[in-house]
């Protein structure tokens, strides 16, 4: 009986213990479980998958127009995972990616001097960080973003913050995500305390909102949604969505950052979307960030 009980409140114990020294993200780590068998099940052959999850496509386009059996990596980049002719274009303008100067000019950008002679390899001795953002500051009980990141190292050095959309934080932005995928890192989010799991909760919390006349979230989107064609493009995916930052994007002529683009699809749902440096932005970025966890990074990447 002694025994029984003793084992017993050993193992409460070690529960209880194990629970404080890291359990706060076992709800985020169900969430992405979840979300990558969805996304496993829905594109493992759309064709025979219509009733449940494509009943509005034609059966010529399911047959013909997706790619079949993908699995968690697959997704890492995004809707060319499962849009066969899209991922030829795709695969032709890779050949001589228009990227490819802008990650020079990053690295200028990364060694360049600030008048007190410091630089933002200062505040970054390691380039190979974008997996690690956002990350959860625990001492200013918030998420950071990097784009907030580097403007604060910008202001903490007297210089003047960079726009968040484009320009130089684009290519500063392509110079660190072509170092982290250089060093094979994958997208490594951590939610290391209560207060985090409420940011990463409420981050959740937006993404799943319905807003507008319409009553869109972006998981009507992109994860019911995900391989719906939209005028002339399918949905992309939430799971990996954010591996591939910054892109240069055809339509803009330019490269731009995560925010631009995610900007881009709140205002065309009608709404005015958080600012870039927002409490709101900061812990969106951060719930679609852990959903992509363990997944490479393999920025910057070229889109529409
Ligand atoms: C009405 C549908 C719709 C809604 C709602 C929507 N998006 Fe999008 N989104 C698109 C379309 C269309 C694209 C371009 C095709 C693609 O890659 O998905 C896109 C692209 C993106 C991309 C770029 C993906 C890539 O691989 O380059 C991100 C990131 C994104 N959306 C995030 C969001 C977030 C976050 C929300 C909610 C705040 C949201 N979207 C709401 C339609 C939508």
């Amino acid at each position: 009986m002694l025994t029984r009980l003793l084992k017993a409140s050993v193992f409460t114990s070690l529960a209880f213990f194990s629970l404080n020294a890291g359990g706060f993200d076992a709800q985020a780590q169900k969430d992405k479980k979840e979300l990558v068998k969805y996304f496993e099940a829905k594109f493992q052959n759309p064709y025979e998958n219509k009733n449940r999850f494509f009943p509005y496509s034609t059966d010529e386009e399911l047959k013909d127009g997706y790619a079949k059996g993908l699995k968690h990596m697959d997704f890492g980049i995004g809707s060319y995972s499962y849009a066969k002719d899209a991922k030829q274009q795709y695969e032709a303008i890779k050949e001589f990616p228009p990227y490819e100067d802008k990650i020079e000019e990053g690295e200028e950008l990364y060694t360049k001097k600030f008048a007190n002679g410091k630089s933002l390899k200062t505040c970054f001795p390691n380039p190979a960080i974008v997996g690690e953002y956002p990350y959860f500051d625990t001492k200013t009980q918030e998420v950071i973003s990097l784009t907030t990141a580097i403007n604060k190292c910008l202001e903490a050095n007297n210089e003047k913050k960079w726009n968040t959309k484009k320009g130089q934080m684009a290519k500063f932005q392509a110079f660190l995500a072509y170092s982290t995928a250089e060093a094979e890192k994958n997208m490594d989010i951590k939610i290391p305390t209560k207060k985090a799991q409420e940011a990463y909760e409420r981050g959740k919390e937006y993404y799943y909102t319905q807003r507008g006349y319409l009553k869109l979230s972006c998981a009507t989107c992109h994860i019911q949604g995900a391989g719906q064609r939209v005028r002339n493009e399918k949905l992309s995916p939430l799971l990996g969505q954010i591996t591939h930052f910054p892109v240069y994007r055809l339509k803009w002529g330019s490269l731009g950052t995560l925010e631009r683009r995610m900007s881009g699809c709140i205002k065309d749902q009608g709404q005015v979307p958080p600012k870039d440096d927002s409490k709101k932005m900061h812990e969106l970025l951060y719930f679609m960030a852990y959903m992509s966890n363990g997944m490479p990074i393999d920025g910057p990447d070229v889109r529409k």
